[in-house]
């Protein structure tokens, strides 16, 4: 009997290994390339996706200007909201991503809409929120982390990491997405379209595109330029290939930040599977 239950926890054991292995591999295999997306966002990026970007801030953090702040962007993409926080007035702004072809993206892009004399208040670090060691930058008084964290393979760690990086009295910015009851189709969605030849990608882009655009012409939107600067066309590359892909309820994620010492200011909720937006004031 005893040889029995042995051989059964070992069983147990084992498959619990197989499992951890193959969602390490899925971790490692399917990563969706941001950076080619965000290098062809950015070559059509304009002034007015900029102006947008800019009031977006400005609304989450309800001021003017970001005088005497300092911002740190985790997970920058194209560096839209890093180049905007400079215009805004922060005083030092670090721009992070894992990804060099975003780093890329973002250098060209200060090189355009950056006026010259703010040029050095942007430092660019290729770095992984994942790995503390790469992200030494000093207490700031706004992270950054919009989009980004669930994308990471392991949102909660990366929340945590994050959060470290803000100053008592700064305010960390997230947005996450949101956990319906669609989100595991989503996930083999987007699993499908990461093994997906080329022809069936831009078959299932085109037509998450072209559903999306209709839904917002009959609400009175642009079908092309979408919310905070973003396009439509690349918003759909990046939402069906964006892996890995995690999700949580807006309650889960308030429960965890405020647990270590944040209050929460502001959430914008989606009813979709979008993102929900959070601000938090660090408290202690
Ligand atoms: C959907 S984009 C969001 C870009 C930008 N924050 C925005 O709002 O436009 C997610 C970004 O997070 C980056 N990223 C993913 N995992 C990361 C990690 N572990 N450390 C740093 N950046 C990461 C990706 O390379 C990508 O550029």
């Amino acid at each position: 009997m005893a040889g029995v239950c042995t051989e059964k926890f070992l069983a147990k054991k084992r498959k619990e290994a197989e499992d951890n292995i193959l969602s390490a591999r899925i971790r490692c295999f399917m990563r969706f390339t941001f950076g080619d997306n965000w290098l062809q966002y950015s070559s059509h990026l304009e002034e007015g996706q900029l102006s947008e970007a800019r009031k977006s801030l400005q609304r989450l953090l309800q001021r003017e200007h970001l005088d005497t702040l300092t911002f740190l962007d985790i997970g920058t993409g194209s560096g839209l909201f890093s180049i905007a926080a400079a215009q805004l007035g922060a005083k030092r702004v670090v721009a992070v991503d894992r990804d060099e072809n975003c780093l890329l993206a973002m250098r060209h892009n200060i090189e355009r809409f950056l006026e010259p004399t703010l040029r050095n208040t942007i430092e660019v670090h290729r770095g992984d929120i994942l790995q503390p060691e790469t992200c030494q930058f000093g207490e700031c008084t706004i992270v950054y982390a919009w989009g980004s964290l669930h994308h990471t393979g392991a949102m909660w760690q990366a929340l945590e990491n994050a959060m470290m990086l803000c100053a008592v009295g700064g305010h960390f910015i997230t947005a996450i997405y949101n956990h319906t009851f669609l989100s595991p189709l989503w996930l083999r969605i987007k699993q499908l379209y990461n093994h997906a030849p080329s022809l069936a990608q831009i078959a299932m882009v085109s037509t998450l595109w072209a559903a999306r655009g209709v839904g917002r012409a009959i609400s009175g939107k642009s079908p092309f330029q979408a919310e905070r600067g973003m396009r439509t066309w690349y918003d759909a590359i990046d939402w069906l290939g964006g892996l890995p892909y995690e999700y949580a309820s807006p309650e889960r994620v308030m429960r965890f930040v405020t647990a270590q010492g944040f209050q929460s200011l502001r959430v914008v909720r989606t009813q979709r599977s979008g993102c929900n937006e959070f601000v938090f004031l660090k408290t202690g």
